[in-house]
């Protein structure tokens, strides 16, 4: 039975990897989920494991060495998979300081107890044990030119607090396995989307108000590009890494799906179009008269592309849901989960939501 500590397991990407793995291996593991629960990680997500044998909830902020020395200490933890994070970009331009509290200090906590529970007298660590560096394609910063990707040969090169403070818990990995020889993987994944996702993203966020007939804020020109990948082919991919990656390797994931913002808006217009029956009520406001081109992002990034050439090559992974696929899915979750959309965006998020875009 190997043990897996999660860490930001209530939020979007851990959830469904949480959700992913329990269904892969039911109760052939066991994992501890670690979260402080912030404004972006919900219990919700994880009710219907909630009462799973294999499956624990421990509220604790990452920055916490004392809590987080004890989970170590009181359980024999075989896989760190490590997503805690402060995620949103635009968050992040406001008020940077708690990016570099959790993204660069945690992960960095993590690290140290992590190592602490798992490194021998003669500096070597068990067989098997491992941490699995959950991070981001921003942090090679923006293309410029058609045809280029992000390779893990591409140097750094992060333009957003989001990013240097994720590029900087990067550095911290790679340090470590450096020079401790700390059993780790880094993985730099693109944009997710898929259920659980909180709405100050592209993706929930026109979902949530096209349904509501508000207005779709699109940034600057509408140009930028992302690739789009489903989140449970970032769980995947996060599994084979765990289980069949050498150590010390970083893989770039992404969805082999370049879009335009928007782009991504209209087919999001078109996919509700199609899907929401003739008598629903809301199909009459939604049209492209909604999208409204509003002030761009401070020191946007033009670009992200991955070239996921090398987690083929060595581990034969690929991205598995098309596009059109993965938004109707996406779609079909928010449909049927209007009470979560409902929980999510009241309270807080009404504050965020006309601070930032009014
Ligand atoms: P999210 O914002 O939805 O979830 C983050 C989770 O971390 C939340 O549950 C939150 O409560 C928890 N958390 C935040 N601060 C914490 C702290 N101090 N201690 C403990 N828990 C804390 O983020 P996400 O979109 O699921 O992203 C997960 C990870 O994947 C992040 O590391 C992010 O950088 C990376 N990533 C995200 C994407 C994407 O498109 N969303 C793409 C590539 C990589
Ligand atoms: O590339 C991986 C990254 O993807 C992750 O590391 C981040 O955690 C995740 O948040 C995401 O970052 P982005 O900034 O690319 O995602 P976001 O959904 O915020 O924005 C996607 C694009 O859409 C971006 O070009 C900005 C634009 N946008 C976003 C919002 C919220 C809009 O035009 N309007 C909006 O209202």
């Amino acid at each position: 039975m190997k043990t897996y500590l999660v860490t930001g397991g209530a939020g979007f990407i851990g959830s469904n990897y949480i959700h992913y793995m329990l269904g892969k291996y039911g109760n052939s593991i066991k994992i501890i989920n670690v979260d402080a629960l912030t404004y972006a990680g919900n219990p919700e997500n994880l009710e219907a494991v909630k009462d799973h044998p294999g499956y624990e909830f421990v509220k604790a902020d990452i920055c916490d060495k004392e809590k987080i020395a004890a989970i170590f200490a009181e359980n024999d933890i075989d896989f760190v998979i490590h997503f805690a994070a402060e995620s949103h970009v635009d968050r992040s331009i406001d008020a940077p300081e708690v990016f570099v509290r959790t993204n660069v200090l945690g992960t960095l906590i993590m690290l140290n107890c992590a190592r602490k529970a798992w490194e021998k007298e003669d500096g070597t660590y068990p067989i098997g044990k491992k941490f699995i560096h959950v991070s981001t394609d921003e942090v090679y910063g923006s293309l410029t030119g058609e045809n280029t990707f992000f390779y893990e040969t591409t140097p750094y090169d992060p333009r957003s607090p989001y990013s240097a403070s994720k590029a900087g818990a990067d550095m911290l990995v790679r340090s470590y396995m450096e020079t401790y020889k700390f059993p780790a993987n880094i993985t730099n994944c693109s944009n997710n989307y898929g259920p659980y996702q909180f709405p100050e993203k592209l993706i929930p966020l026109i979902i949530n108000n096209a349904l509501l007939g508000k207005k779709l804020p699109v940034y600057g020109d509408g140009k930028y590009v992302r690739d789009w990948l489903y989140v449970l082919d970032h769980a995947k991919a996060i599994d084979l890494v765990t289980q069949k990656a050498a150590l010390f390797e970083t893989y770039n994931i992404g969805g082999k799906n370049e879009k335009q913002n928007i782009e991504i808006v209209k087919i999001i217009l078109d996919t509700l179009l199609d899907m929401l029956p003739d008598d629903d009520s809301r199909k009459k406001h939604i049209n492209h008269d909604l999208i409204a081109f509003v002030s761009d992002r401070k020191g946007h990034d033009r670009r992200y592309a991955i070239a996921p050439d090398k987690i083929k090559a060595d581990l034969g992974w690929e991205p598995e849901t098309m596009f059109a696929e993965g938004i109707r899915l996406t779609i079909a979750w928010y449909f049927e989960n209007s009470a979560w959309m409902e929980n999510v965006t009241s309270g807080d998020y009404q504050a965020y939501y006309e601070k930032m875009y009014k």
